[in-house]
């Protein structure tokens, strides 16, 4: 039966998983067992888990996975993948290795710029707002200089910070609309610093304001808070080659292949149905690397797919071309990423994921997470168009059946040889090894 309780967070881990083994489990000693079964044998790294995050009763694994041969701006790299699905990291070293024998991937930052609001309520006259805002703007910075100096001296701090009337939307609301540079830090607590600081610079201002009158001094704010949705932080990532040289064996023609990719790109671009799958695959490749360097992945997903709709219906994040026989299939994304600060100097996977990218800043980790989903999008539709998605994918998930079944050494080497040359589907290995077993 489950049952409230008060004062959770205030037991010590053991007496945590003891509640919940007893609460919820009717063999709590095994819940126990595979609850730290995942415990570090390290001490020191199993504390240092236990406090990222509170509650902490054991860890989560993910599988971390390379791809390599990728080459972009002719610089070779080996990217680190977390991601559960079987197909994900063979198809981005697939995509790798084409693209490496083609030129490899050319990736471009295009800006940088990051955005947070103050939203605020006001009932006064605008005019009399806006006398206010350029009267105290530079007091404003001034006052968040202790948060930005040091970002100030690395080339980066507050851009701009502009008034914006939004009482159209909502009787009263207002905000202020602030521009960021931060650099190589993804800056989401450097952002709301500044932001909650502007928000007390401007209540306490306005209380002493002389051209406000005694309503208009008090100005309520409602929220300080830095937007996810980044378009100006964005990235374009680009393969192309002569179409003659999309063939890889002799199967395929590759002007068929090249107009049915594109087709299923334009596909992409008009139908939102489509292209939320399609996008997931850009992602699959996305949330991995963002993933294995430490960075926010819920922030990236939010901003991507809010891109996605930009221009008021869901669409796809790649775009394909043919032009005079040449090839050209690019993604352009907003990625607000970071190689220092968070989790990056704290996690020993992350610092070794950003070592194995040659400790890239977080421009070049921009265009190695943009390459990455568009890898990836070009090995899903290549399946798609072609083969079908599930040959590659059940190959990869034959793995996972055979686990399922607790299948021996010996019964995967058979299995796999076997499913070399037929199709897999789960009752095709089912029925497989019930016939090996028998
Ligand atoms: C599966 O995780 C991703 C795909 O569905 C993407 C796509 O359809 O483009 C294969």
């Amino acid at each position: 039966m489950s049952k409230s309780i008060s004062g959770f967070s205030k037991l010590s881990k053991s007496k945590k998983i003891d509640w919940i083994v007893d609460t919820y489990f009717s063999n709590n000693k095994n819940a126990k067992h595979i609850l730290k079964q995942y415990w570090n044998s390290d001490d020191k790294l199993q504390q240092l888990h236990d406090e990222f995050i509170e509650n902490t009763i054991t860890n989560y694994y993910l599988p971390l996975g390379v791809a390599p041969n990728f080459l972009i701006n002719d610089k070779l790299y080996t990217i680190p993948m977390a991601i559960e699905e079987s197909s994900v990291v063979a198809a981005a070293s697939k995509a790798a290795k084409f693209w490496m024998d083609r030129g490899g991937f050319k990736a471009e930052v295009l800006s940088t710029t990051k955005i947070g609001q103050v939203h605020f309520m006001f009932q006064g006259s605008f005019e009399s707002l806006k006398n206010f805002f350029s009267t105290i703007k530079s007091k404003l910075i001034e006052d968040a200089k202790p948060i930005t100096k040091n970002m100030e001296k690395r080339g980066g701090g507050i851009i701009d910070i502009e008034l914006r009337d939004k009482s159209h939307d909502i009787e009263g609301y207002y905000q202020l609309h602030a521009t960021f540079e931060t650099l190589d830090a993804m800056g989401a607590n450097f952002i709301n610093s500044c932001l909650e600081q502007f928000a007390k610079t401007f209540k306490e201002e306005a209380l002493v304001f002389k051209d406000f009158s005694e309503s208009e001094k008090q100005i309520d704010v409602v929220m300080s808070i830095l937007s996810n949705y980044v378009p100006e932080c964005l990235v374009r990532a680009e393969v192309s080659c002569p179409v003659t040289d999309l063939t890889e064996n002799d199967n395929m023609n590759a002007d068929e292949f090249a107009r049915k990719f594109v087709q299923a790109v334009n596909i992409a671009e008009v139908e939102p149905y489509r292209a939320v799958t399609h996008n997931k695959g850009i992602m699959n490749g996305i949330d991995a690397v963002v993933l294995a360097t430490g960075n926010d992945f819920r922030a990236v997903e939010a901003g991507v797919h809010a891109y996605a709709s930009k221009k008021g219906k869901y669409s796809s994040l790649t775009h394909a071309s043919i032009n005079d026989g040449i090839f050209k299939f690019w993604i352009e994304i907003p990625l607000a990423l970071g190689t220092v600060g968070g989790l990056t100097s704290l996690h020993p996977l992350v610092k070794l994921a950003l070592e194995l990218l040659h400790k890239p800043t977080a421009k070049e980790l921009m265009q190695i997470v943009a390459v990455a989903g568009l890898a990836q999008n070009f090995a899903a539709l290549r399946s798609l168009t072609t083969t079908g998605i599930q040959e590659g994918h059940m190959k990869m998930h034959l793995m996972n059946i055979l686990n399922q079944f607790e299948a021996t050494n010996k019964e995967k080497e058979l299995l796999v040889n076997h499913f070399k040359t037929h199709t897999v589907t789960h009752s095709a290995v089912v029925e497989a090894i019930e016939k090996i077993r028998a």
